[in-house]
């Protein structure tokens, strides 16, 4: 062959291959719509029908996005790209040195990101961050200062920050490994990248002067935080899954006779007929007179809680009805209603109403919405609504939670409960998610990671093999969005280690005495997109590494828990001056600290100036006025704003609510309780100033 002819195919062969290369289906260069302050949209390729969103309907709260200062997007577009090819929507994002990320998905044992490879997906927690998880929400917030939704329900792959491109702009140092000890397996990285399995997918952008502040926008997109009815931040206990009606009476004797705290007591799969799959009729052999029941309790100030799991068992009542609007496989024989259609939530709206929410029953645990693959319907289920198997998985706890929440919502009545799956586009529902895990160190590392992420999480307490880790496991969870010992399996009480009960008692007591604090924190979660227990990393001065075992509690308090087999702990402090909760004294000044408590007390810091309003030692959730403490910090005078409603109903969204300024000057030992006026207060009778700090 000639040799022009050789180098005019070789010529040709280069092009072809850097045309395949190249052959992505033509994505349009990103438009980014601006939707509020700080909240740009960005369709790539053509999005599947059904997202996380669309199918839950909630709404953004904009005026409260866009009263956040605006800040423009801080990285440079032209270094976004977004292509699809072999019909999956490719994404990248450049990443600086030392940018960190967090969020994707609710994981249990790292915070920070970057360095992660995940396939997002939802599932029972397995014991490795891998994106099997029971919130995979696909969002990732950047040190940098903003966020970015992926709003798919697809199983999403994330490498964030582990490949390297040929035409990185940021090459990793090219090292011999037979001459270089430095070498590294995993190269530094410039690049997060995702894979959608899709033709295209919906983003959103949120930006913000801080990390806190584009978590908030975050929130706010989603709806808001929810905020829980006053009783639900009491405790719960949830009983044996055969309880019958006079084995709970005699569990809340028990409580009552010990003067433990008492909320809310959670039945297991025992109160149906037949439970895997679920009747959700009441098993009149437990429970003879249901109505009676939830009454009686509801006289003692105790709220009921029913389990469920979504399997539909087919000789029950609801189910011939609702089998044409059911998946084509099942869950333990259990038909899994399609909740995305009208039809479904009609149907098993009747049912929940009728055998339960007009009973006066308070709220539900979800269970087992979320996995694993051997029993919730596999992907191969195809559901009338056209929504796939795939999408179902990502989406079958959000759209338990949008029915439950609405069923609630018809009465004007908020509830609480839990989940086991959730996605973006839950953080207005009022549910916490929990699982059977049960990893004490884990469990905090998921609370610190749902507030990145919009979702909730309890460490609930089981079971302890002694009693310095039950002590330790209800001190964690009394600083948790739910304070709850689920006993289903177990049978055990708050005082089932008697050698620790009466410390036991101390912090579910509390628990209860801080319910106006919690309820401000949530408040701010609900209206201002703030999350009640938050991550250090979200801490504004915060500087640094942010340490995965301690976390802040509304706007004051620092959590920083022990773990059995540990007798002292380090603290580190931000920027200012910190003082210990129980006693006032100063503990440090943005420094890391060691404390060694004891067993009695969960170690608790108090930021300057911080204000912390409390109710008097109680076993129940008042109905009506009480009087409050509000305990003072540090020297300075100091101010803060407590929160107040009917602390039932929704009408708080309609303006019904009051912020009741609280100020105090320690100087002068003096205090103040400024109620706007014209304004309600609806919880406390009295407002006493401590001044902790001498
Ligand atoms: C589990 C759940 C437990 C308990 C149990 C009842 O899946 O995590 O908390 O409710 O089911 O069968």
């Amino acid at each position: 062959m000639p040799v022009t002819l050789k180098v005019m195919r070789k010529t040709l062969r280069l092009l072809a291959i850097t045309l395949a290369i190249c052959a992505c289906d033509r994505v349009k260069a990103p438009v980014y719509e601006r939707v509020a302050s700080g909240v740009w949209k960005v369709e790539v390729g053509t999005p599947d029908k059904v997202n996380l969103l669309n199918v839950l309907q909630t709404s953004p709260k904009f005026a409260a996005i866009n009263a956040l200062e605006e800040v423009p997007l801080p990285v440079d577009k032209d270094k976004i790209t977004m292509e699809v090819f072999d019909g999956k929507t490719y994404l990248r994002f450049p990443l600086d040195r030392g940018e960190r990320l967090y969020g994707l998905g609710l994981n249990f044992k790292s915070v920070a990101q970057r360095g992660s490879i995940k396939r997002l997906h939802v599932d029972h927690y397995g014991g490795s961050d891998n994106g099997r998880t029971h919130a995979p929400v696909p969002f990732f917030v950047s040190s940098k200062g903003y966020g970015v939704l992926i709003n798919s329900a697809r199983y999403i792959d994330v490498y964030a920050g582990t490949s390297v491109r040929k035409d990185s702009e940021n090459p990793p140092e090219i090292k011999n490994r037979n001459a270089d000890k430095d070498w590294s397996a995993r190269p530094y990285s410039d690049n997060l990248e995702f894979l959608v399995p899709a033709k295209g997918a919906e983003l959103v952008f949120f930006s913000g002067k801080t990390m806190l502040d584009v978590v908030k926008r975050f929130n706010l997109y989603n709806g808001g935080g929810p905020l829980p009815p006053k009783w639900g931040l009491g405790f719960w206990q949830r009983v044996p899954a055969l309880f019958s009606e006079e084995d709970v009476y005699n569990e809340v004797g028990g409580f009552r006779e010990r003067n433990f705290p008492l909320s809310v007591i959670g039945l297991e799969p025992g109160w149906m007929t037949c439970s895997y799959p679920c009747s959700y009729q009441w098993d009149t052999g437990r429970f003879p007179d249901p109505d009676g029941f939830v009454g009686r309790l509801a006289d003692e100030g105790i709220k009921v809680n029913l389990w469920m799991n979504p399997g539909v068992a087919p000789g029950c009542d609801v189910a011939r009805e609702v089998r044409p609007y059911t998946g084509t496989h099942t869950e333990w024989n259990g038909l899994l209603p399609d909740y995305s259609l009208p039809e479904v939530r009609e149907i098993m709206g009747r049912c929940f109403r009728n055998n339960a929410i007009d009973k006066g029953v308070s709220g539900f645990k979800m269970d087992e919405n979320d996995g694993y693959d051997s029993w919730f319907a596999p992907d191969v289920a195809r559901y009338p609504s056209g929504i796939s198997g795939e999408q179902m998985r990502q989406l079958y706890g959000s759209l338990m939670q949008r029915f439950m929440t609405e069923l609630y919502r018809e009465k004007n009545l908020r509830t609480y409960g839990l989940v086991r799956a959730g996605n973006a586009g839950t953080t207005s529902f009022p549910f916490v998610i929990y699982n059977d895990y049960y990893n004490h160190r884990d469990f905090i590392t998921a609370l610190v990671n749902c507030s990145f992420i919009g979702v909730l999480w309890t460490p609930e307490v089981r079971a302890s093999k002694t009693s310095e880790e039950w002590l330790r496991r209800m001190q964690t969870v009394c600083f948790s969005p739910l304070a709850m010992l689920n006993a289903w399996a177990d049978g055990t009480k708050p005082w089932s280690f008697p050698d620790v009960e009466e410390r036991v008692k101390e912090v579910m007591t509390l628990r209860m005495r801080l319910i106006p604090y919690l309820y401000t924190a949530f408040a701010r979660y609900a209206l201002e997109g703030e999350p009640p227990v938050r991550a250090m990393a979200l801490e504004p001065g915060f500087e640094g590494e942010a340490p995965n075992d301690q976390f802040m509690v509304g706007e004051s308090l620092l959590v920083a828990p022990l773990f059995a087999g540990e007798t002292e702990r380090k603290v580190i402090l931000p920027a200012g001056r910190w003082y210990d909760f129980y006693t006032g004294e100063l503990a440090g000044t943005g420094e890391v600290i060691t404390v060694a408590p004891g067993l009695d007390r969960i170690p608790v810091f108090v930021r300057d100036g911080g204000i912390i309003p409390m109710f008097d030692p109680m076993t129940n959730v008042p109905a009506g006025p009480c009087p409050v403490t509000a305990c003072v910090y540090g020297k300075r005078a100091a101010a803060c704003d407590l929160y107040d409603d009917d602390g039932l109903t929704y009408d708080y969204e309609k303006g019904a609510f009051t912020w009741i300024r609280l100020t105090a000057d320690p100087a002068s030992a003096s205090g103040q309780a400024i109620v706007p006026e014209g304004g309600t207060v609806w919880s406390f009778s009295g407002y006493e100033f401590k001044f902790m700090t001498k």
